[in-house]
């Protein structure tokens, strides 16, 4: 392959990697990373699998009303939602139909704690929230 494909490849996949990547996402991974192995010295990885199943599950404890996060999210992450309780729209969770997600602590933190009381009827682990927001970075 010449230099001219390649850079014309390199041009065409740099947007797609710096709107997905960002250093504040990161950032909160390594904190619930950090949150998680000192609840668990045998934490080793968040894992997409376990992330997409607290996406799925139908969970019992929470509101009769958003027994999943499918509830309001949806059953595809990268599809808008819609608030189950107040019909509200919501913008679409995968990162890679918006990079804004999982960027600013203190709105994801609200939102794990209301949520999660909401469908699981308890706050979620840190290894839940790492596993969580990993599965939603590769949608
Ligand atoms: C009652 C409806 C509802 C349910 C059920 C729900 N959510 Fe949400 N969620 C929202 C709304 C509303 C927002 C805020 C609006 C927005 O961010 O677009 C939000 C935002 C979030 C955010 C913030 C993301 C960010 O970067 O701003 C996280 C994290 C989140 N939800 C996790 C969950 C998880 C995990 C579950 C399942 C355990 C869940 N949600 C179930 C309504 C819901």
């Amino acid at each position: 392959m010449n230099r001219r494909s390649l850079l014309a490849i390199a041009l065409a996949i740099l947007p797609i990697v710096a709107l997905a990547a960002d250093p504040r996402r990161d950032a909160m991974l390594s904190d619930y990373a950090a949150e998680a192995r000192r609840l668990d010295a045998g934490f080793t990885a968040f894992s997409p699998q376990r992330g997409e199943t607290l996406f799925r599950t139908a969970w019992n404890g929470g509101d009769a009303r958003t027994s999943s996060c499918t509830a309001c999210h949806t059953a595809n992450p990268r599809q808008a939602g819609r608030n189950a309780k107040t019909g509200r729209p919501i913008e679409p969770v995968a990162v890679s139909a918006n990079p804004r997600r999982f960027t600013d602590k203190v709105e994801v933190e609200k939102h794990f704690l209301r949520d999660c009381k909401s469908v699981l009827g308890r706050e979620c682990t840190a290894l839940e929230k790492g596993d969580y927001i990993t599965f939603m970075a590769g949608q």
